[in-house]
């Protein structure tokens, strides 16, 4: 299972790689694969894998879970408004400090991975079979651009969103 959502974070920072275009450009069909990619991943981590460790964790959230939760928040609504370089530098190092937690020794995939192995194979089913996401058009309303600063505040990433874009 580990092996399975580590090789979903290489290939969506593949994705995000392909995205962008010399320039400060961004590739708008990479870029909707990537944003598409990330949020069922983020699905399935929600879904299925936190009530899965939590289940076998006699009911109780993994210690990491409320973290996790507040990191997908502000990831989800850091791809809601149209990217531009700097808003991408801070989904990347957002991103990269969130993957770090979940491939940890002890992180979420490690937990789910010791689960019994029956469990496994119905947790493996439950992944591939994830819907796919539709994504929304992008949107720079001040309502939207206000959810994001906030998102970030929630998940204690205040110190970045001076380099977003204000409403
Ligand atoms: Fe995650
Ligand atoms: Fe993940």
């Amino acid at each position: 299972m580990t092996r399975f959502l580590e090789d979903d974070h290489r290939r969506l920072e593949k994705l995000l790689n392909k995205a962008m275009i010399t320039g400060g450009r961004i590739d708008q069909g990479h870029y909707d694969e990537f944003r598409s990619g990330l949020l069922r991943h983020i699905g399935m981590e929600e879904k299925i894998l936190l009530p899965a460790a939590q289940r076998s964790n006699g009911g109780a959230p993994l210690s990491i879970a409320a973290t996790l939760r507040l990191d997908h928040g502000a990831i989800a609504a850091l791809l809601m408004p149209t990217p531009t370089p700097e808003l991408i530098a801070v989904l990347r190092s957002i991103l990269n400090k969130h993957n770090e937690v979940e491939e940890g020794l002890d992180g979420l995939y490690a937990i789910c991975d010791k689960l019994a192995g029956a469990e496994t194979d119905d947790l493996m089913a439950k992944l591939r079979a994830a819907p796919a996401v539709a994504v929304l058009p992008h949107s720079d309303t001040p309502a939207v651009l206000g959810a994001v600063r906030r998102a970030l505040e929630r998940a204690k990433y205040e110190y970045l969103s001076d380099s977003m874009p204000s409403s």
